[in-house]
């Protein structure tokens, strides 16, 4: 790996901060970005002038690399502020090490720990007022990777940009939400690139979602690519199901991202003494079990939405409704994990990171 963790970090603060022009109330999820931001080039084999300056355009050639190749990996992280003003990051290390196994993927260099770190706490706290305590406020944080090499040959860039900007949050989707089980359409394959954060990964799931959209529903449940028989992810989530007292959610592969929010919710069921069964999960499983009664639940599980809670599946043009039961297993794992990720109570897992 390259490291040039050593070089002293340029540090150019805003003359007067935005923070006043922002309606915390009333924020469009990712639209709002705090007043700086941080940047680091790959030149010559080595990451190289990390910077922090005030969030603003950049000038990229129309011929780099990512705009024709989509060379490009992200990550999703969230800060939070305690009641006395503490602000915690939650378990940062998975979001590092995740970024060099998606970068990895995709051919892009390995970025230093030292330096992500740095750069992620300098960053956060220079922008702390634009962390808001109170629970269900966070600020997401959105480090990227992107091949900056002009020239429109299809190999991989030899210059990369790495950078992470902040953008204060509310929740992520309001009510619950109703999805489609993919029966064309897929969002990975085997050797693909869906356990990698890559940015096309997410652009090449619009529009079979636009389609579900169209027929009143706000995602789709992948499943897999050669035969739709296996529930895969919810959105842009990992999916959980919920039948009779047993949790199942699919184990990760190629197919299937790693999740920060997956694994969380894996060890707080095993912590409640719920049965969790990782394994392939078959959708005639899951339409058999709506209609016998014994599935219970349906929540998609990810950075920043934290849990989302299914209300109807759609399968084959049938819906099955879904009703939250009062011992709903997707309520007590938000709250257990908002709590923790608030700095509320314990943290027997030791997930919170302060900044
Ligand atoms: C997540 O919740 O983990 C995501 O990746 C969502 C992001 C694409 C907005």
């Amino acid at each position: 790996m390259n490291t040039s963790a050593t070089q002293k970090m340029d540090i150019q603060k805003v003359e007067s901060s935005r923070i006043g022009q922002v309606d915390f109330d009333n924020l469009t999820f990712g639209s709002t970005f705090s007043d700086h931001m941080f940047e680091c080039d790959y030149k010559d084999g080595a990451w190289q002038n990390p910077t922090i300056r005030p969030y603003g355009n950049l000038s990229i050639s129309p011929g780099a690399k990512v705009f024709h190749y989509g060379q490009a990996v992200f990550e999703g992280m969230k800060a939070y502020k305690d009641d006395q003003g503490k602000i915690w990051l939650f378990r940062p290390e998975e979001n590092f090490e995740r970024i060099n196994k998606s970068s990895k993927r995709m051919a892009i260099p390995e970025f230093p720990h030292d330096l992500f770190f740095e750069a992620l706490t300098t960053l956060v706290k220079m922008d702390k007022e634009w962390v808001k305590s109170g629970l269900g406020n966070s600020l997401y944080i959105r480090p990227f990777v992107m091949a900056t090499q002009v020239g429109v040959s299809a190999s991989p860039s030899t210059d990369y940009k790495f950078m992470i900007l902040t953008a204060p949050a509310q929740a992520y989707y309001t009510g619950d939400v109703k999805v489609i089980v993919a029966d064309h359409y897929s969002r990975s394959a085997n050797g693909g690139v869906g356990a990698a954060k890559a940015a096309g990964n997410y652009g090449a799931q619009f529009y079979p979602t636009n389609l579900a959209r169209e027929k009143g529903f706000q995602q789709v449940i992948w499943t897999d690519d050669s035969e739709h028989k296996y529930l895969e992810e919810a959105g842009t989530m990992n999916v959980f199901f919920r039948i009779n007292d047993t949790l199942l959610t699919a184990p990760v592969s190629d197919r299937i991202l790693d999740g920060v929010t997956r694994k969380s919710v894996i060890d707080l069921a095993k912590h409640n003494n719920i049965d969790v069964d990782v394994r392939p999960v078959l959708v005639s499983e899951l339409v058999e079990a709506a209609k016998n009664g014994s599935l219970k639940e349906i929540f998609g599980a990810g950075t920043a939405a934290v849990i989302s809670p299914v209300s109807a599946f759609s399968h084959k043009d049938v819906v099955y409704e879904l009703t939250k039961p009062e011992d709903s297993f997707s309520t007590r794992f938000k709250k257990e994990l908002m709590d923790i990720q608030h700095n509320i109570g314990e943290d027997p897992y030791g997930w919170r990171f302060e900044v």
